[in-house]
């Protein structure tokens, strides 16, 4: 007579797996594909690096998996071109059929992600670009941001310069969404409290052809400037604005992307000037001391507001998919746990507004050598006004 091959126990355990699908499925979970859609080239490929960076470290700081699934990530370099960013978008949707979209930078290239993201029902996670239609005309269920409307920067500054007694502002930005949209947040809270927007002045991005806008802003003769510029048009503008003799004797201001992750090619140049910003340097709380510590550590860089808002894009993901554990396919659900969420984000904790916006503070910064000194809180909890959401 043979022995048994097998211990009795092991019939009973294969029987008992059997019947517990949840435990052998989980051991074969299909990996999450991640679709990061970024700028890797041209003007913002530093701020598309941040991010990922910033996504990344948060991924790895939690195990390496969301929701117990392992991630594969499926790339495209969207080179912030809103020609080609439907196409781009598609890759990683059909190509790919990737579970969650997290993307991008520029307003334009968000604002086809968002519509190809609406119609195919994909999650989408928004890192930085402030559209203020992302969350407004083109809410919807399965769309989220972990960063910022475009209104809200230019918002909270406005009513700041307002209150400092600045009558005469002239504005100058890229024209496109991310631009008109700041400067119309700004516009609109500088003129209820009593200044005037005397002059708008733009030219199409990525131009960095700034001398002819800097003759006439020396001409118009402002109390101030409001701007929005990032990445290296940032770096430039604010160079060739003290290089023109401008810093001396017209004050500049800006949405805060205008000095964060530049300051060091900035140098000097940077020295005084004024913005208004989600982020910080100098929050001095135990969340940002840890974050600005392990950011350090595994990139040898220093974080700064792209990289604290793809750390937190990675938090909403796991928030949204712990609660349906794993499964992406209960949008209504991940909306819930995404609504009802206070996020432990390195700025400071953040809330959802029910077009999924961040509310947040927005800090009052000053360039101080290397740093965007906090000053103040520049607006409490401001909430975007999600104009044209229906949700
Ligand atoms: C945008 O296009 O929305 C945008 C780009 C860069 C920034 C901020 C906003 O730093």
């Amino acid at each position: 007579m043979t022995k048994t091959r097998h211990h009795p126990l092991a019939a009973a355990l294969a029987l008992a797996a059997m019947a517990l699908p949840f435990a052998a499925h989980t051991q074969t979970a299909p990996k999450l594909k991640v679709g990061l859609m970024l700028p890797y080239t041209g003007t913002y490929a530093a701020l598309g690096n941040a991010i990922e960076n910033g996504f990344r470290l948060q991924i790895a700081e939690a195990g390496g998996k969301v929701a117990g699934r392992e991630i594969e990530f499926f790339k495209v370099d969207d080179e912030s071109d809103p020609s080609k960013a439907t196409d781009n978008v598609n890759k990683l949707v059909k190509r790919d059929a990737v579970d969650v979209l997290v993307g991008t930078v520029h307003s334009g290239v968000a604002m086809a992600m968002a519509k190809v993201a609406k119609d195919s029902g994909t999650l989408l996670i928004v890192p930085n670009a402030g559209a203020d239609m992302v969350t407004g005309a083109m809410c919807a269920n399965n769309i989220f941001r972990s960063s910022f409307s475009n209104w809200q920067p230019g918002y909270a500054l406005g009513e700041v310069m307002a209150k400092k007694g600045l009558k005469n502002v002239v504005t100058i930005t890229h024209k496109y969404a991310a631009g008109d949209e700041s400067v119309g947040g700004f516009k609109e809270a500088f003129e209820k409290g009593g200044g005037k927007v005397v002059k708008v002045l733009s030219l199409p991005f990525p131009n960095v052809e700034f001398q002819a806008l800097l003759t006439e802003i020396a001409a118009t003769k402002p109390d101030a400037v409001y701007t929005f510029f990032a990445g290296g048009a940032a770096v430039k503008f604010v160079k060739d604005y003290a290089a023109a003799g401008l810093k001396k004797s017209i004050p500049l201001y800006g949405a805060g992307f205008l000095t964060d992750g530049t300051l060091d090619a900035q140098g000097a140049d940077a020295e005084g000037v004024i913005t208004s910003l989600h982020y910080a340097d100098g929050l001095n709380t135990p969340r940002d001391n840890a974050f600005r510590l392990a950011y350090a550590k595994t990139f040898k860089l220093q974080p700064d507001v792209y990289a604290v808002q793809g750390y937190d894009a990675a938090q909403m993901l796991a928030i949204g998919l712990n609660a349906v554990k794993g499964d992406v396919s209960k949008k209504a659900e991940i909306a819930a746990a995404l609504e009802k969420a206070k996020i432990d984000s390195p700025r400071g904790m953040f809330s959802l507004s029910k077009a999924h916006n961040p509310v947040q503070d927005l800090y009052l910064r000053q360039v101080v050598g290397k740093e965007n000194k906090l000053v103040g809180v520049a607006s409490k909890s401001l909430a975007d006004p999600a104009r044209g959401c229906k949700m």
